[in-house]
């Protein structure tokens, strides 16, 4: 017989519950204490109840027996409730999460999900179309697999944070209604900005530029958009771009602060205490990378490609001049099997504003991180820094200048050497969770034909 949660009572000689996140709890044991929380997980015998309560923070394993085990009868997974109890070390042998189990002794209910038809596991069943799926992704983000995802996100976010701030580079947070374009005028995100035409921005890479005789050394960690119209499994039409832009340093140096940035970041956040152990759960033999990375030039590449009889979009030998579009480039990262630095791209398949080789003017001094199983994570480059190439870069991809006057502004007034570098939070996710798609790094992804919830 089901008993009704209002006639639940406590009792008050019990010593007062102390409220606490579940995280917290796991070394309050023998406390007493106070949990709020959803139903994740419940399995219900006559006299007993097995419940998981899920914060956030964590994940409790609960016991309720009695009066509370025949109240809980009529609970629903994804209700809210309070649970009063006691912190109860597991003994030897059993398992669950924080080594701890909490001993309830009265509960009450805050929101009753529901059960049947609208019951959340109809909601977000695994087997389902991932279009329906990606509907309920207010739903399918309370699992355990996309909520780990999100953590080793914020963790990466923070670890970026503080190894630039360590390098004392500076944070800035450029617009992201602009009108000018960085990386191609196709994947354009148009914007009707009080009758004026705007974009999207598709990277802050020149107001960077801007910023270095001002502030030195900057980054920006900001959306980005691109209009991409294939779906692909690396492409989103927002994404968290994590860039920074360098000054007074060579082509080798800035390709030293990339590995440098990328083994911190993921040593830090291998070491935190939250996110290591999800990288552990999602992918089980990830190997921290070490510098230096593989270093192979775009020339170099091309060979490979032709030896191992690998074809371009065309379906036909590789030579140099062509692209190497994401199969490709994922053939040959996951056979080589490491981290690569591909190098000195040649100019016709890069952006305007990137600087020659001096030993070679075929190509650029500009690179991309290559992860197995992901490809490119990273773009960058050492900028022109000469204000007529700059102006010839412009020509050569039919860009009128004028809008760009800030930017070209930059070499007139104390031009510098410089470089830097683009991250797609997303991707480099994708690499360090074992994800088969950048989606499943995003909160909300957007991709053509996606722009809910
Ligand atoms: O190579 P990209 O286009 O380079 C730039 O935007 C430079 N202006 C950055 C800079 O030098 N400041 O993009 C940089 C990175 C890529 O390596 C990739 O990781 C990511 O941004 N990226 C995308 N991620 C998800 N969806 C897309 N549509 C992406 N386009 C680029």
């Amino acid at each position: 017989e089901a008993l009704d949660f209002n006639q639940l009572k406590e009792d008050k000689s019990l010593p007062k519950a102390k409220p606490f996140k579940i995280i917290k709890s796991y070394n309050a044991i023998d406390e007493r204490v106070k949990i709020s929380g959803w139903v994740h997980r419940l399995r219900n015998k006559k006299s007993l109840c097995f419940l998981v309560l899920r914060d956030g923070t964590g994940y409790l394993q609960c016991v309720l027996t009695g009066d509370c085990a025949k109240a809980s009868a009529n609970l629903t997974l994804e209700s809210t409730v309070s649970l009063y109890g006691t912190i109860k070390k597991l003994p030897e042998g059993k398992s669950a999460p924080g080594g701890v189990e909490l001993s309830v002794d009265y509960f009450t209910l805050i929101g009753l999900a529901p059960s049947g038809d609208e019951s959340f596991t109809n909601k977000v069943q695994e087997n389902a179309d991932p279009s329906l799926l990606l509907d309920q992704r207010h739903l399918m983000l309370r699992g355990e697999t996309l909520s780990a995802v999100m953590k080793v996100r914020a963790s990466l976010l923070r670890s970026v944070r503080r190894f630039y701030d360590e390098e004392g580079i500076t944070e800035v947070t450029p617009p992201c209604m602009v009108q000018t374009q960085v990386e191609g005028g196709s994947t354009l995100f148009k914007l009707d900005y009080y009758g004026e035409e705007s974009f999207l921005t598709q990277s802050s890479q020149l107001y960077l530029e801007t910023c270095l005789p001002s502030l030195g050394d900057v980054y920006a960690i900001q959306e980005s958009f691109r209009a991409e119209k294939s779906h692909t499994r690396r492409h989103l039409s927002e994404y968290t771009h994590i860039e920074a832009e360098l000054c007074f340093l060579t082509f080798d140096e800035l390709l030293s602060h990339i590995e440098k940035l990328i083994v911190t970041a993921i040593h830090y956040v291998l070491e935190d205490p939250v996110a290591g152990p999800l990288i552990k759960q999602l992918n089980p033999d990830f190997k921290a990378p070490k510098s230096p990375f593989m270093r192979l030039e775009y020339k170099d590449a091309i060979k490979w490609l032709q030896e191992h009889g690998i074809k371009n979009e065309e379906n036909e030998e590789f030579k140099f001049g062509d692209d190497i579009a994401e199969a490709a480039e994922r053939k040959m990262t996951d056979t080589i099997g490491v981290p690569i630095l591909l190098i000195k791209f040649p100019v016709e398949i890069k952006s305007f504003y990137m600087k020659k080789c001096i030993d070679d003017p075929r190509v650029t001094e500009s690179v991309d991180v290559l992860m197995p199983t992901v490809g490119e994570i990273t773009g960058g480059s050492m900028r022109i820094d000469d204000e007529e190439e700059l102006m010839a870069g412009f020509k050569r991809e039919g860009i009128n200048p004028e809008p760009y006057y800030w930017f070209t502004d930059q070499r007139k007034y104390g031009t510098a050497p410089h470089g830097g570098y683009g991250i797609g939070t997303e991707r480099i996710l994708a690499w360090l969770c074992q994800r088969y798609t950048v989606r499943d790094c995003s909160l909300y992804p957007r991709f053509s034909g996606r722009c809910k919830p």
